[in-house]
């Protein structure tokens, strides 16, 4: 009979669970993983972060044909057509390979993947599938799903959530958004891009929440050219079915007549909530805070002796990076390591073209906070690679503290802020001031000086504006 006793059983195996796995047994503990799903890899490699890039890389190549951006290089195409087959089995072909590379990953480090549900029957005890697995250490790593609106049923026909967007069979004419956050905008690029009208209905008076203010300004202008129609303040409070497509009733979020918007399709993509469903916590002596998350301290101990939790289960922003390094720390604190995840350095980035990034404390933030501040502020349409691109909209900013000089916060909307973020999160790990930033050489031309001339900009002296 197969072993059934482990010293450590992480419980999901997304990139919180499947990375605290491989570093557990890495460290030499006896480690199993549980997964229900039919593939590794979770929300990000199955239904999030790798399906929708491929499709966001897949989309931008076609509108780079079809509208013109290739013509302007004096690069000619005739007669472009879109195979939306093709770029869906483009889009399987990428999840095939990175779950099945963690697959290997597991064999090769000797985690047991337990196939199936599991929930607790004691603190030291679960179940998967009928039979009883015992470990000294669990690690909760169950992940989110999409949070309902109540309304507004999910068919994944015509009304769909992130997943059922990700695998739309035609182009829809008009894709209504509801939720003006980083799904409605990646997924809404993607499909405008490949030909739909798409609105963007916001209850809150701005898109992009948590995200610097002069940021959520900039991105909301930058969309509305690329001819989003953005309808912040504004509440979905009915969707029907009528004919082929739906009807969606909307109304002044502070209250007011009510009108009605028709689409073929309708994304809902509010927000997610976490896992904790049929996991029987109970039974383990966790409770949920009010938001669904299990609470856990800097060690990622839930407060019951020998289980631990990570990622989207747990309170903090929900993404792939932060739930990896969570999982390695949580991995190492149980070896009898020191695992640390620096909460206050964890950069998110929005896939749109522009990207919008973000790393640390936004202006708004900071100053709530009692900092005075000094920022720099530098459009890409003085950063020279940008605009010999044709890259040319956005800018970087950088928050400083007045008094220290340390760098707070860096906010970027260029071409690839994604990348260019990581430079600074990596000054901000090591405690730099911006004057630090601005004294280390940039190689020319890139994208990147323009977070030289930003650092430069927070003394009042950049160069090239
Ligand atoms: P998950 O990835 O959700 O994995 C949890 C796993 O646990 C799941 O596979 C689930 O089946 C399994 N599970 C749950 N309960 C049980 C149980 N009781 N028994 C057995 N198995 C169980 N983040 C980024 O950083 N960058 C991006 O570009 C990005 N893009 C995204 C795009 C979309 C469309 C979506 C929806 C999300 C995106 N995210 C992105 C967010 C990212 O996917 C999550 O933050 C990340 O997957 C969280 O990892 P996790 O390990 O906590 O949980
Ligand atoms: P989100 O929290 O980013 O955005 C949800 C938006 O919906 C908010 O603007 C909110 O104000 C709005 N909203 C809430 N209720 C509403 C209502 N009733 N009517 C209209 N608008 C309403 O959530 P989203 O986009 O669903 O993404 C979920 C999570 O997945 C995010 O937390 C994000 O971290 C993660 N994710 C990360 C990505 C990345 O890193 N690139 C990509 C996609 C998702």
């Amino acid at each position: 009979m197969a072993d059934t006793n482990f010293d450590v059983i992480v419980i999901g195996a997304g990139p919180g669970g499947y990375v605290a796995a491989i570093r557990a047994a890495q460290l030499g503990l006896k480690t199993a993983c549980v997964e229900s799903r039919e593939t590794l890899g979770g929300t990000c490699l199955n239904v999030g972060c790798i399906p929708s890039k491929a499709l966001l890389h897949a989309s931008e190549l076609y509108e780079e044909a079809a509208h013109g951006t290739l013509a302007k290089w004096g690069v000619k195409t005739s007669k472009v057509e879109l195979d939306l087959g093709v770029m869906h089995e483009a889009r399987l072909e990428s999840i095939k390979g990175l779950t099945q590379g963690v697959a290997f990953l597991f064999k090769k480090n000797k985690v047991e993947w337990l196939k199936g549900h599991a929930k607790f029957t004691s603190k030291t005890t679960i179940d998967v599938g009928g039979t009883s697995y015992t470990a000294k250490n669990f690690i909760i790593a169950t992940g989110s799903s999409v949070t309902p609106l109540p309304g507004v049923e999910i068919d994944q026909a015509r009304i769909v959530d992130s997943t059922g967007a990700l695998e739309l069979a035609k182009v829809p004419d008009h894709l209504v958004v509801i939720g003006g956050g980083v799904i409605g905008l990646e997924l809404g690029s993607v499909w405008k891009r490949l030909g739909a009208k798409v609105t963007v209905v916001e209850f809150l008076d701005q898109i992009l929440p948590g995200m610097d203010g002069d940021v959520r300004k900039e991105a909301n202008k930058i969309f509305r050219k690329q001819g989003f129609e953005i309808r912040t303040s504004t509440k979905v409070t009915k969707a029907e079915k009528k004919g082929k497509g739906v009807v969606l009733t909307v109304e002044p979020a502070a209250g007011g007549a009510a009108e009605t918007i028709e689409a073929d399709a309708v994304l809902v993509s509010i927000g997610r909530k976490p896992n904790t469903e049929g996991l029987d916590l109970d039974k383990a002596g966790i409770q949920v805070n009010t938001r669904g998350q299990i609470e856990v301290d800097h060690g990622f101990r839930t407060g019951v002796a020998g289980i631990y939790a990570i990622g989207d289960v747990t309170p903090g922003p929900m993404l792939a990076h932060k739930a990896e390094d969570e999982g390695i720390a949580a991995a190492e604190i149980i070896a009898g390591q020191v695992g640390i995840v620096n909460h206050d350095v964890i950069p998110s980035v929005v896939y749109t073209f522009p990207e919008i990034a973000g790393v640390g404390k936004t202006e708004e933030d900071a100053r709530a906070e009692g900092y005075e501040v000094k920022t720099g502020k530098f459009p890409m349409l003085a950063n020279s690679r940008a605009k010999t691109n044709k890259e040319a909209d956005g800018f970087v900013k950088v928050i400083a503290d007045a008094k220290s000089d340390r760098v707070l916060g860096v906010w970027i909307i260029a071409s690839v802020a994604g990348t260019m973020i990581a430079q600074a999160a990596q000054a901000m790990e090591f405690g730099a001031t911006s004057e630090d930033i601005a004294y280390t050489c940039h190689a020319h031309p890139t994208h990147s000086e323009a977070v030289k001339e930003a650092a430069m900009a927070v003394r009042g002296l950049p160069i090239h504006i």
